[in-house]
């Protein structure tokens, strides 16, 4: 049996034709099923549903042989590993799917420029606490750090935080809360992750997915 991590929404909907290249074929919508493992038309494969932020720690501890999620939480789950060495978690490709980028953002209005040229402690709020203490410290600039789970763009409007750092793809969330991006930190997209030991046990059918998601990746624009 070869089972594999998916979240709902994007993830799933953008792995669906990387999944058709290998032959596969899910054969119940997440979005309407109370199911956490779905069938597939392979008996041998199944896929179960996780948190997009869980996908690394199902792979990691074998819950799932791979899975697919965004750059952005495989560097926060490996920051707390310490690196992703100890992981145990192989990735071997990169999907180019679910695109977008990680960056900071604040009310407009607010003159980051000259707050970082004077050597401001900045506040800022962030699901993303690795990847945003990497990038200030990289920068010299100091800041004091509050981790949120979600709906960060209010932080700033409510005054709790002067930045934010968060995933940006149209702009149009920042726009509609007045939030205005002023540096670009890295660009995501989502990565196959796969767990090391089955990666040894299951080696023929988890590279048979592994080359077809390869040949099926959508390309570069
Ligand atoms: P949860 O709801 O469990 O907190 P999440 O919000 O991270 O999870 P998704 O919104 O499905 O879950 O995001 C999954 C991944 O897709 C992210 O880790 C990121 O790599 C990418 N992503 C998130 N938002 C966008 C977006 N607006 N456009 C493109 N890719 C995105
Ligand atoms: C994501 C992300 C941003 C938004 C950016 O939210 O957290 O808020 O997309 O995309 P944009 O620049 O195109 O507006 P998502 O749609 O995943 O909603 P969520 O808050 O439920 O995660
Ligand atoms: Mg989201």
């Amino acid at each position: 049996m070869i089972t594999l991590a998916l979240s709902k929404g994007r993830i799933f909907d953008e792995t669906m034709p990387l999944l058709a290249a290998a032959g596969i074929t899910v054969l119940e919508d997440p979005e309407k099923s109370r199911k956490l493992i779905l069938p597939t038309n392979q008996p041998d494969v199944r896929v179960v549903m996780v948190r997009a932020s869980d996908v690394p720690t199902y792979v990691q501890h074998g819950g799932a042989d791979m899975g697919v999620c965004g750059k952005d939480t495989l560097i926060e789950h490996s920051a707390e590993w310490g690196g992703s060495a100890r992981s145990g978690l192989y990735q071997p490709l990169d999907l180019r799917i679910a695109q977008c980028r990680v960056s900071v953002a604040v009310r407009a209005g607010f003159d980051y420029a000259q707050a970082v040229k004077k050597g401001s402690r900045l506040k800022v709020a962030t699901k993303y606490t690795a990847i945003a203490r990497e990038f200030f410290a990289s920068k010299g600039v100091h800041v004091d750090l509050i981790k949120l789970y979600g709906s960060m763009e209010l932080a700033p409007l409510t005054g709790m935080a002067d930045a934010i750092v968060d995933l940006v793809s149209t702009g149009n969330t920042l726009k509609a809360n007045h939030l205005v991006e002023v540096e670009r930190i890295m660009d995501i997209s989502s990565h196959l992750v796969v767990n090391q030991a089955a990666l040894k046990l299951k080696m023929a059918p988890l590279r048979r997915i592994i080359d077809s998601f390869a040949s099926a990746i959508p390309a570069q624009v």
